[in-house]
């Protein structure tokens, strides 16, 4: 398999590294439009191969789209990063256009592709790849839900004081500090309701600490994360790399689903060859869809600032 990463800053080298150290990939092709720096961000990542013991070939590009030529999978995380204080809506002016010129051009040698979104804001960036290309719906996904899941499983297992590997739980809905939507409800410790172990008041805390994950890290840091966003894509890319058919919660074109059209948004799937090899419709109560129909009325209206 061949992947290429758009965008090699820190969350563009991230998914480069995790998807070399997992070495389930032949080539990982990383572009930027920086002179050099993807160039240098590969050679290094290529140096420690022999260390970390991966085979696959990371190769860099400065903004080069040749090199990008039959792709099977395109992770795109061109444009700005948030910085403290501003929402990832804030972004859309200068991002739309970004990844509006790299799709076009991705597309251009890789017409068969599976894209994977990461710019910001995730959602409407995926509906922008949805609308500006004729690729199939499967192909196109949007990667808040794999990280904002992982996030949730942090954050339970802070609360109920447990290994992560004991807990499961998906965050559906938007990838925004507002319109995420952990299905606290259903998240559990070895299959025993998590509501086993701590109350309502400290689950809820856990679904505004998800929330704000992303915003917490930024404050943190000055920019945004890049490690579990990197970790994140890298798993989606395994998954279809190897045909698995793992479900994550990700951001898909729905027609219908979840009570939703013409709109890109965080709902599980099946994760395979074909990209979205099936949605899973799951039973949410009143709450949750609530918050779900709320935070596709705000997606909506970030979309409309898109010109496509
Ligand atoms: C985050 C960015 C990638 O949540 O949206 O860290």
């Amino acid at each position: 398999m061949k992947v290429t990463v758009v965008g090699a800053g820190a969350v563009g080298a991230s998914c480069a590294e995790y998807i070399a150290l997992k070495n389930f990939a032949a080539e990982v092709c990383l572009l930027d439009i920086k002179e050099g720096y993807a160039e240098g961000k590969a050679m290094d990542l290529m140096q420690t191969a022999s260390l970390n013991g991966f085979d696959t070939k990371v190769v860099g590009s400065t903004n080069d789209y040749s090199k990008t030529a039959n792709s099977d999978v395109a992770v795109i995380t061109s444009g700005i990063p948030r910085k403290p204080g501003m929402t990832r809506e804030e972004l859309i002016g200068t991002n739309a256009k970004i990844v509006k010129s790299v799709i076009d051009q991705l597309v251009e040698h890789s017409p068969e592709v599976t894209v994977i979104v990461v710019s910001n804001p995730m959602d409407t960036m995926a509906y922008l790849v949805h609308k500006a290309t004729d690729l199939p719906k499967n192909r196109i996904i949007g990667m808040g839900g794999a990280l904002d899941s992982a996030r949730f499983k942090y954050r339970l297992a802070e609360a109920l004081d447990c290994p992560i590997s004991d807990v499961d739980g998906m965050v559906i809905g938007a990838h925004s500090d507002t319109g995420m939507v952990p299905l606290t409800r259903l998240a559990t410790r070895n299959g025993v309701p998590a509501s086993t172990f701590v109350d309502q008041a400290r689950l809820d805390e856990v679904e505004q600490e998800t929330r704000v994950g992303g915003a917490t890290l930024t404050k943190l840091l000055g920019t945004s994360a890049w490690y579990a966003p990197g970790a994140a894509v890298s798993e989606l890319v395994r998954a279809i790399a190897q045909d698995s058919g793992k479900m994550f919660p990700c951001s898909l074109y729905l027609e219908g689903e979840y009570g939703q059209n013409d709109i890109c948004m965080g709902v599980p799937a099946i994760i395979g060859a074909n990209g979205i090899e099936k949605i899973v419709e799951i039973e949410l109560n009143e709450d949750e869809k609530a918050k779900f129909d709320e935070a596709a009325d705000k997606v909506r209206q970030v979309n409309k600032a898109l010109d496509v």
